[in-house]
């Protein structure tokens, strides 16, 4: 909290600012909380949102000449590159941070705090605000940015300082969590819609079956239709529960593994100040429509979306949302078609230009809880990047536990063949020169043995 004070009363010597954030929901969401605070402070402010912080862009903004950048969601991996601007600095950021410190460098894990599930970008940027004035009603935007990251995946609720945040939102009147179906939808989509997407876990006879999904909810005497399609939000309580515990005796019976049947239930948050049945009212549906307008170069989009827009850009965001749920499930057939190859101490696919840059990350973690591939070996997606290669690779919690940090060999096996690369332990990705595949393979599949301290 001290560094975030020093932050915060460095930001408030000047009368304007750059603001330089990360595509996607985290990155917005972070720029959103700092731009209010901004505003709120009656600062001006320019935002640039980029896929991936390197020279060249560091080059860019240094051609900006401003005063005062913040840069959040991004940049602790260039901490030296970013010292060398002519420009007062302010870093909050939550990816694995080099050694060097910065004055302004405020990261959890240069606090002992595990940024992949205890603090995200837009978490950091939040303490930061908070100290700048009243702002703790932006920590709905913080959570926002938390789930994004799918920061609440592993303990199927937010902990550590986001559960703080979180917990702050909800006093501040603008969050609530409680324990439901961790379904993708319950806003927005009908019942039957909800049960027949649901791949994690997988339930036989449900997953894929609109039929059978119609069929098992009218058997329990559920109200597909009132006016319009009954969706989650519609149930009562009873009704709910009655769902869940179907599903859980269907998943037992037909064997799915426990540990999967688990992944149904758990925290979800709604955000108060939105409206009910809309994409806006659950931090996951409100995430993916943020990454559905970044990740395709329409930042602007799904920042005035989170600074309040609720026409134009938020129509626009909607039907950007259509085409990136299109997207999803054809890079998913993709690589279901095209299979997934096995080395000693990692699994991967290679997209080349089948599958956008900026979603192969999102992909591969999808193709993983899938749980159709070995589930003992991390996954790499390779996909072609303006001539190079973009690298994005996946994790699971136990790889982690057993000492997996795909950051770190990402990082080093990245450099071996002239790219760059980092992240976090679970989730971590690169830019590597093209035709550099198979080398950056064999390095990797050796580092990550020796992390895993398997023989290979
Ligand atoms: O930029 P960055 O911090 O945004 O993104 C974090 C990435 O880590 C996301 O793509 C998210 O899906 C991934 N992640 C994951 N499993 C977790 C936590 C995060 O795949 N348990
Ligand atoms: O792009 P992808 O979703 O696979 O990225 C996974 C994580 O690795 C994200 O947190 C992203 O910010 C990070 N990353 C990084 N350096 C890169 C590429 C990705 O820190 N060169
Ligand atoms: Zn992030």
């Amino acid at each position: 909290m001290k560094k975030a004070a020093e932050c915060a009363e460095a930001i408030k010597k000047y009368n304007r600012a750059l603001v330089i954030s990360h595509i996607d929901a985290d990155g917005l969401t972070s720029a959103a909380v700092i731009c209010k605070a901004l505003d709120r402070e009656g600062m001006e402010y320019e935002t640039r949102f980029l896929k991936k912080l390197d020279k060249p862009a560091l080059d860019e903004i240094a051609d900006l000449n401003a005063e005062l950048t913040i840069f959040t969601d991004l940049g602790s991996g260039m901490v030296d590159e970013i010292s060398k601007l002519h420009s007062e600095v302010i870093i909050a950021d939550h990816h694995q941070p080099q050694k060097n410190q910065h004055k302004y460098h405020l990261n959890p894990h240069l606090f002992g705090i595990n940024g992949t599930n205890e603090l995200s970008g837009s978490g950091a940027t939040y303490l930061i605000a908070k100290n700048m004035g009243s702002n703790r009603d932006l920590a709905d935007l913080a959570i926002l940015g938390a789930v994004g990251d799918m920061q609440d995946m592993n303990a199927r609720r937010l902990v550590g300082m986001n559960r703080s945040i979180m917990l702050e939102g909800v006093d501040d009147g603008v969050l609530s969590f409680e324990t439901d179906i961790r379904l993708f939808g319950r806003q927005t989509r009908p019942i039957h819609k909800l049960l027949e997407y649901c791949t994690d876990p997988y339930i036989p006879g449900i997953t894929g079956d609109n039929n059978n999904c119609i069929q098992f909810l009218s058997k329990l005497g559920i109200k597909l239709k009132d006016g319009h399609w009954s969706r989650w939000i519609d149930l009562n309580r009873e009704e709910k529960k009655l769902i869940v515990s179907e599903i859980i005796q269907l998943c037992l019976t037909r064997q799915v593994p426990a540990y999967k049947v688990q992944h149904l239930v758990g925290e979800v948050y709604t955000l108060l100040k939105e409206v009910e049945g809309t994409e806006l009212r659950d931090a996951s549906e409100y995430s993916t429509l943020l990454n559905a307008t970044a990740r395709y170069g329409h930042a602007d989009v799904g920042l005035a979306v989170c600074m309040g827009d609720r026409g134009l850009a938020y129509v626009h965001a909607r039907s950007l949302l259509a085409q990136h749920r299109k997207n999803l499930t054809e890079g998913l057939k993709i690589v279901n078609e095209q299979g997934v190859i096995e080395l000693q101490n990692l699994q991967y696919f290679n997209a080349r230009d089948s599958i956008y840059e900026t979603i192969v990350g999102i992909i591969a973690g999808m193709v993983f809880s899938l749980g159709r591939i070995n589930r003992n070996l991390p996954i790499i997606a390779f996909a072609d990047s303006d001539g190079n290669i973009k690298v994005s690779a996946r994790g699971t919690q136990d790889m982690v536990h057993l000492g997996l940090n795909l950051a770190l060999a990402l990082h080093e096996s990245a450099e071996e063949v002239g790219g760059v690369g980092g992240g976090h332990d679970i989730a971590a990705g690169a830019t590597i020169p093209a035709g550099a595949e198979e080398e950056f393979l064999k390095i990797l599949d050796v580092i990550i043995g020796k992390q895993l301290k398997r023989l290979g």
